[in-house]
């Protein structure tokens, strides 16, 4: 009998063979067990822990303020509540800036601790070497290039990005770095088609697009912008659903039904034995 055990999830190489195929992947953020088990239910082979949750679950401005415990918790979640989907917990601000020892400790947290299957981090040259390192020890790493939004305090706001001729060539290197380093794929957020397109022919692992046009291999959501859920869809997103209208229905079913005495019915109640209540009432 193999002491090994069968790997069941989607695994790095089933994601090289379908840029290789020509097969589109998608990817959604999750933040908890059950909305990670409707993604992974509904076949992604991906899933991100992103440190978007900051904004959209925890309610701040930016992501700036998550830390890797916060991250480590809502990861847990997200691999109870899945078995197929590959696992991306998101390195959350500065933790893997000051040294490549504490890069490498806060990824092997995330994927010791919350059990996710790989790491994401924004940057391209900057952070290649710390990627290379994660992936010595068996860590793999998807990038972000483009708009990074753990840097939108010095991008001066969410802008699309690699406009100019300098940032466009600069965007190139990174991605090409980020290749080079073995990063498994790279997340390109607010890049100019024309740009995501070129990127995506010149690297030979997946490019997964949000605000990067259909010419990427793959694309990623914040899902809350599919549900109906957010404050406000952005450009980039699409809504597919209004979750966020039928809860506030559901809402206020709930508090008026509350209040005229509709809800409990029999039906949610549970009965006790009649003798022993006639001996309490004596
Ligand atoms: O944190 C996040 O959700 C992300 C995606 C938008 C790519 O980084």
């Amino acid at each position: 009998m193999s002491v090994h055990k069968e790997i069941k999830r989607v695994t790095t190489h089933v994601l090289a063979e379908m840029k290789l195929r020509g097969e589109k992947i998608s990817m959604l953020t999750a933040y908890d067990y059950s909305t990670a088990k409707i993604v992974d239910e509904a076949g992604l082979p991906l899933i991100l822990v992103g440190d978007s949750l900051g904004m959209v679950v925890l309610g701040y401005e930016t992501p700036i303020p998550v830390t890797i415990d916060v991250m480590i918790h809502h990861t847990k979640a997200v691999v109870r509540g899945t078995n197929h989907a590959l696992i991306v917990g998101d390195m959350p601000f500065m933790t893997y800036h000051v040294s490549t020892e504490e890069a490498l400790r806060n990824a092997a947290r995330l994927i010791q601790e919350a059990g996710c299957q790989s790491v994401k981090l924004e940057g391209g040259v900057t952070v290649a070497e710390k990627v290379r390192r994660m992936i010595e020890c068996g860590i793999p790493v998807m990038g972000h290039l483009g708009l990074t939004p753990q840097s939108v305090n010095q991008l001066g706001g969410w802008r699309v990005q690699g406009k100019t001729p300098e940032a466009a060539s600069q965007l190139l290197k990174d991605a090409l770095a980020l290749e080079e380093a073995g990063a498994f794929a790279v997340v390109l957020e607010q890049v100019p088609t024309p740009l995501a397109d070129l990127i995506s022919k010149k690297l030979t692992i997946p490019t997964i697009g949000i605000g990067a046009g259909n010419g990427c291999d793959g694309q990623v959501l914040v899902i809350n912008d599919i549900f109906g859920l957010s404050d406000r869809v952005p450009k980039l997103a699409k809504q597919y659903a209004s979750v966020g209208d039928s809860m506030r229905r559901a809402v206020t079913e709930y508090f008026n039904e509350v209040k005229s005495g509709a809800f409990p019915t029999d039906k949610n109640s549970f009965t006790m034995d009649e003798g022993l209540l006639a001996e309490l009432k004596k």
